[in-house]
This record gives C-alpha cells, structure tokens and sequence, in this order.
C-alpha cells in the first residue's frame, strides 16, 4: 500500500474523490444520531462546496491523504476563535450570523469550561479529520497526525484543540489516545428545518478536548509502537509533500 500526504488544492480532480470519501464517512457516523430529514441534505455537492471553500481558505491547512495515490481523508487545522481565548467565570460567547438552509440566522455560541486550558495564538483547533469508512481503524488516522502534528510544532504552535459530536464515542476515544482531555462542552446547529410550521435549529452537543503538542507527539509515538507489528501502515512507500 502507498501512502502518501498532499495540501488540499482547489482542483476538482482532488476535490471530486474526496468529497465522496468525506461523505461516506460523515453519513455513515451522523446517520447514528440525525432524523432521516436532516441526512437529505448530506448531499454530494454539500460536501464538494464545503471542500472547494476549505481549499481557498487562507485562514486554514487542509491535509489529504492518499492511498494508493487516491484521495480518501482529511485533517484541517486552523487558529483557535479569539472568543475561546479569555473565558470569564468559566464561560465564554460568540454570536454567530449567517445564512443557512435559506434562513438569516443569528446564534449565539456559548462555551462552558470544565478546568483551565492556555488557549492562545499557539493554539490550533482541528476542525475536521474523516477517513473513507473502510479504512478506519487500521491506524491512518493516527498516521495523519503523526505526518501533520510535529510541523505544526516546527512552525510554532504549541497546543491543539478538537469539537467533537457527544455522541460520537469512536472519535472521543481515538482523541484520547492521541493524548485529548475534555475541557470544555458547547450546543453546536448544523441545519435549519422547517417542520409543523416552524422552523427548527437540530442542535447537538459538543465536546471539545485540548493536548499539548508534546503530549500528542509522545502519544501516538506509544500508539504507533503498540501496533507496528500488525499495522497496514509500513515505512515503506510512505511520503509527504505538503
Ligand atoms: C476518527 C478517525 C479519523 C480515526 O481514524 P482511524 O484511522 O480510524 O484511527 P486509528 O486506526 O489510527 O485509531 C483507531 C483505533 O484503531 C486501532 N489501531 C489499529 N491499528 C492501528 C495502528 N497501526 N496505529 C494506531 N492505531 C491502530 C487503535 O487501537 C485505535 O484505537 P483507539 O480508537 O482506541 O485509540 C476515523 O475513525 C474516522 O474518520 N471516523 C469517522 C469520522 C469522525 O468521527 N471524525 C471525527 C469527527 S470530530
């Protein structure tokens, strides 16, 4: 098997796969906890717009694995929202405006501290990683990070933080054994429905976990180490260009 890392480009012979891969594993997780309403609009051009933005966004590192030089996941790295940055009483607020489903929105995000993190201009927020479902928990993930991690720290920052579904137990416990701890919970809207009507938010709860960088460095080193034995990811014919 040959694996391989890129950046993200706003071409369509990237994008087109990897949209579908994106989708099938969004859809296949979220089908777990959303009504069959809310899956209709997981649309492929749903997940084609939202990769075609990532790939221009200037604000955000996009990186794409391959394997077999075909696209199937992604990690997204950005700088952590200012409002994350100074918490008072354990608390803090943003109101998020926008427009979704074809309504004007306004919402305000509000963040609940469990204990203390540094949060800073050090701090990244991992915005998203998926993997085609069929080659999940073969260690790719974990491969992704281990690529992506160390050059971040090589460009200064120090820490990372990740949102995740409640729900979603798989990746609480991969975040975990990446060296994640909870620190913070938030209520996060992905759609607006109208139904009976009247319009609905379908909201779901979010946790957000926090690492050093050195802390996740020396974990999937562990990781990695536990499974070299029966790992589909060898040394060999690994590359990174990014
Ligand atoms: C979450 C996700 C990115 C993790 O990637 P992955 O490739 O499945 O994860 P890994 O295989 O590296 O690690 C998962 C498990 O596989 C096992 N594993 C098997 N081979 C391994 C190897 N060579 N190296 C490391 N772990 C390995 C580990 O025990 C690990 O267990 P853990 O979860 O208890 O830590 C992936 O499962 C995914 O895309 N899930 C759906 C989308 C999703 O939930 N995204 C997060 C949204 S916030």
């Amino acid at each position: 098997m040959k694996i391989s890392i890129k950046n993200l480009e706003p071409k369509l012979s990237q994008i087109l796969p990897l949209a579908e891969a994106y989708m099938r594993s969004y859809n296949e997780l979220s089908r777990q906890y959303k009504t069959d309403e809310e899956m209709k609009l997981y649309t492929k051009s749903y997940f084609l717009r939202k990769l075609w933005n990532m790939a221009e966004d200037s604000e955000s590192c996009v990186a794409v694995l391959n394997v077999n030089d075909k696209p199937v996941g992604f990690v997204r790295y950005s700088q952590v929202p200012e409002y994350y940055k100074n918490p008072q009483n354990n608390q803090s607020r943003d109101v998020e405006k926008g427009y979704l489903d074809g309504y004007e929105f306004g919402w305000v995000r509000k963040l609940e501290f469990t204990r203390d993190v540094k949060l800073d201009d050090k701090t990244l927020i991992v915005n998203q990683i998926y993997l085609e479902p069929e080659l999940q928990h073969h260690g790719l993930g974990t491969f992704l990070l281990s690529r992506t991690i160390p050059q971040l720290r090589q460009q200064g920052f120090n820490s990372l933080i990740i949102e995740y579904n409640a729900h979603n137990t798989n990746a609480e416990k991969f975040y975990r054994g990446v060296g994640f701890s909870a620190f913070a919970k938030t209520q996060d809207f992905d759609h607006i429905i109208e139904k009976d009507g009247k319009t609905n938010f379908c909201i779901s709860d979010v946790e957000i976990a926090h690492t050093t960088i050195e802390n996740a460095i020396k974990c999937i080193k562990l990781k990695q180490s536990k499974h070299s034995k029966t790992s589909l990811v060898g040394q060999k014919n690994v590359s990174a260009s990014r």
